[in-house]
Order: structure tokens, then C-alpha cells, then sequence
């Protein structure tokens, strides 16, 4: 991958790897991006994003819930943040959505199709866990435009933002990137990444012109299919070559990366273990049942978006998966029918013993069973990289013996 600048000049250094010095790793991944190890960070929260791209790793922000205005004031404090350090942004384009054919919905079409029948389940269970109404002067429906920008109506805007930044990376999620948006990224150096559960979803990006894939397991916290990281991994690393592929979906200590390369990964894709870090902006409470959680305790769930998303089972999800319940709606209408009653439920998750607690969640993957302190994201990058390094030397150490006998 030839990286250029926006002058279109070759930024130097990149195409031969990274900084390689001592101690980095080098991958083909890691030569794309310019970076030491080849540790990707999926997260929300900027402040992540920018610490791990400062520790050497490569931080990707989250951007669907994100206005344009938003987005544009993120990623100028991560470039002020990491001097000029190389990031990127993520989009969901799904293939399938309820108004895909007209480009999207706009929020009062949105509100229109909510079902009576969903609608009062919702407020039922508000009613029961006894949750309060949100102030007056909070009750604007805002949080209706949760993931309105899965449509080409919401992202066009977000993208343009993107691509006025200087970003290394564009990924998207739950459906292959669309041509213009391979096209555009590939005029400007950007690198598109996109994950797969599959193997035909990794054949389709491939076809599309996708250059890195993250091959993601069900293991994952957010979106994600059913077959686990063990058996997907290399499946789509011999589907794809020579496209390099990153692991997702379980990966959170430094064995976990090193089973990943031995899978055949370039690189791994963590989002879960981010959410316990000093820098995330996780609700302190579902930070606090993340790190007493075991890797039972996910499910996977379309009780907050309307696609199978792995999150902390708690009271919100039992009730949608109860036999009273009238089902999820499709995406992007589960979003906008519980935006309003999420926002309730944080504003009084607070309250100890509260029906808010009870079910107060958030997506997360199995590794949440190994998320049992808080660290800083930096410190979480150096634990993986040091355990990453142990686990090389002991292979290598363990093939010497052999051939010493
Ligand atoms: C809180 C959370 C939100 C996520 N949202 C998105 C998203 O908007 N777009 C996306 O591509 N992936 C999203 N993911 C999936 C991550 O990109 C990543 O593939 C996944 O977290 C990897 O598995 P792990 O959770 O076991 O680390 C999300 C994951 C989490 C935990």
C-alpha cells in the first residue's frame, strides 16, 4: 500500500515499515499503517483512540453515533493529541436496512414506523423497573438519530469530515464498503478495512477492493455472527490471501495476540478490552459490572439495535428475550424505539439497588470475564506487547530445545 500525503507526495518511511526499531513488531499490517505493533483499537471515546495510537498501537474512532460537527472536532484533538500520529475512522454501512431502498430514513419517518406493540412493551418495562422520566429540558427525542447515519444520507457527511483529516484507515462494518468509498479512500492513501464473520463476507470485501480484513469471531462485544475466532481466522486468511486479514473477537492479553498471528492474523482488533480503561467514557456503573463480569455473562442480542450485537446480559436483555416480548424491530428502528429509554436508564443507573442498575448494559464481548482492574489504555498496549514478546520467545525457545536433543 502506497501511502501520499494530501499533496500526493509518498510519505516516507511508510512503505518499508514502520519506524522499525527494536522491539516492534513488523507485519504487513503494520507497514500499511506506519505503526509499532500491530494492535488495533476499536473505540468510541477519543481520548482512547489517541492513547493507543501514542503507545505505539492504531487507534479507530467509532464515528456512527457522531454528528459531522462532533466528528470534526475529534479528530482535530486527536491529531493535536498524537502530533500528527496515524488513526482512523469507522463507519457501520450496512447492506440490510429497514429504508435502504429510499437512502435512509429521516427521523420523523423513523418515529412513524415504531409499532404500538413495541412501543408499549418499552414503556412497561420502564414502568416496572421504575425508572424516571427524563427532565423536561432533556426530552427532545435527540437521542432518535441513534444510528440514523447507517443509511448513505447520514454517513455521506460523516465521510467527507474523514477524509478532510488526515486518517490512515476507513472501516465499516455489516456490509462490504461501497465503490465510491473504496475509490475515494484509495485516491487519497487511505487504507479501507472491513470486518467479516464469515467467509463469504471476507470473499465479498476482497471482491470489492477492501485492503486489510478484520475477521471478526462471536466471541466480539458489538455486532457480530456466529462462528468463533479459533475456526474463523484461518478460514479467511487462506479464503483471502494475499489480502492480510486482522483477528477480532476474544483478543484482550498478549497470548491472545499470539494465537492470533499463529492463526495467520497480521494483526489483531480489540474493542471490549478498551471499555475498562481510565480513558474510557463507559458508564461507571456498566464499568463496574464489566469488571465483575465472567465470560458467561455476554449475550448476543438485538434488544439495542435490531442485528445480533453481543452485550452484558442484565436485566434489559432477559426481558426482550422473555416470551412476552413482541421482538425487536429491524435497524435502524430498535435504535430510535429505545434511544430515549437508554438515556433514562443511565441518567438513573446511578442510584444503588435501583431498576435502572438492574438494567443498565452495554455491548462487550466474552473477554469481559478477563477485564478485572482498570488500567490506562497506554499501560493495557505495553501488557499485551510485553506478553506478546514472552509467548514469541517461548515458542522459540521450545523449537531450540528440540533441535538441541
Ligand atoms: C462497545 C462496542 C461497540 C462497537 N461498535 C462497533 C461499531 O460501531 N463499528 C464496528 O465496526 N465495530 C464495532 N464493535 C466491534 C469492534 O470493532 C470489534 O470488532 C470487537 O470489539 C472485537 O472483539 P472484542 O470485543 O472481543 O475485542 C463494537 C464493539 C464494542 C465492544
Amino acid at each position: 500500500m502506497r501511502r501520499v500525503d494530501r499533496a500526493g507526495t509518498e510519505v516516507p518511511g511508510v512503505r518499508s515499515g514502520g519506524r522499525g526499531e527494536e522491539g516492534d513488531v513488523k507485519t504487513r499490517v503494520t507497514d500499511m499503517l506506519g505503526v509499532e505493533f500491530p494492535i488495533l483499537a476499536f473505540s468510541h471515546c477519543r481520548d482512547v483512540v489517541a492513547a493507543v495510537t501514542r503507545a505505539g498501537g492504531f487507534g479507530v474512532l467509532g464515528a456512527v453515533a457522531h454528528t459531522p460537527e462532533q466528528l470534526d472536532v475529534d479528530l482535530k484533538w486527536i491529531e493535536e493529541q498524537t502530533r500528527g500520529g496515524r488513526y482512523g475512522v469507522d463507519l457501520l454501512l450496512p447492506a440490510k436496512y429497514a429504508g435502504a431502498e429510499e437512502g435512509g430514513l429521516d427521523p420523523e419517518a423513523v418515529a412513524q414506523l415504531l409499532p404500538v406493540a413495541q412501543q408499549q412493551f418499552v414503556q412497561e418495562i420502564l414502568r416496572r423497573y421504575d425508572v424516571p422520566e427524563l427532565p423536561a429540558d432533556l426530552r427532545d427525542g435527540s437521542e432518535r438519530n441513534a444510528l440514523a447515519n447507517v443509511s448513505a444520507k447520514g454517513y455521506g457527511p460523516l465521510l467527507d469530515v474523514a477524509f478532510a483529516h488526515d486518517i490512515t484507515l476507513v472501516a465499516s462494518a455489516l456490509g462490504a464498503p461501497p465503490p465510491a468509498l473504496i475509490g475515494r479512500a484509495h485516491d487519497a492513501g487511505v487504507v479501507v478495512a472491513a470486518l467479516a464473520g464469515t467467509v463469504t463476507h471476507a470473499e465479498r470485501h476482497q471482491a470489492a477492493g477492501v485492503d486489510v480484513i478484520v475477521a471478526q469471531g462471536t466471541e466480539a462485544g458489538g455486532h457480530t455472527g456466529e462462528i468463533s475466532t479459533m475456526v474463523l481466522v484461518p478460514e479467511v486468511v487462506d479464503a483471502v490471501a494475499p489480502t492480510p486479514v486482522l483477528a477480532a473477537g476474544g483478543i484482550a492479553n498478549g497470548r491472545q495476540i499470539a494465537a492470533a498471528m499463529a492463526l495467520g492474523a497480521e494483526g489483531v482488533w480489540c474493542g471490549s478490552v478498551w471499555l475498562t480503561t481510565e480513558e474510557a467514557e463507559t458508564h461507571p456503573v456498566v464499568k463496574q459490572k464489566f469488571l465483575t463480569a465472567t465470560s458467561r455473562d455476554t449475550v448476543r442480542s438485538r434488544s439495542l439495535t435490531g442485528k445480533p450485537a453481543r452485550m452484558l446480559r442484565s436485566a434489559w436483555t432477559d426481558e426482550w428475550e422473555d416470551g412476552a416480548s413482541p421482538g425487536a424491530l429491524p435497524m435502524p428502528l430498535q435504535s430510535a424505539l429505545v434511544a430515549e429509554a437508554q438515556h433514562r436508564i443511565s441518567r438513573a443507573a446511578a442510584t444503588e439497588g435501583s431498576g435502572a442498575q438492574k438494567l443498565a448494559n452495554y455491548f462487550v464481548g466474552q473477554v469481559v470475564g478477563q477485564l478485572d482492574r482498570i488500567r490506562p489504555a497506554r499501560q493495557v498496549v505495553l501488557d499485551m506487547m510485553t506478553e506478546y514478546a514472552e509467548v514469541a520467545q517461548r515458542f522459540a525457545d521450545q523449537l531450540s530445545e528440540e533441535a538441541d536433543a
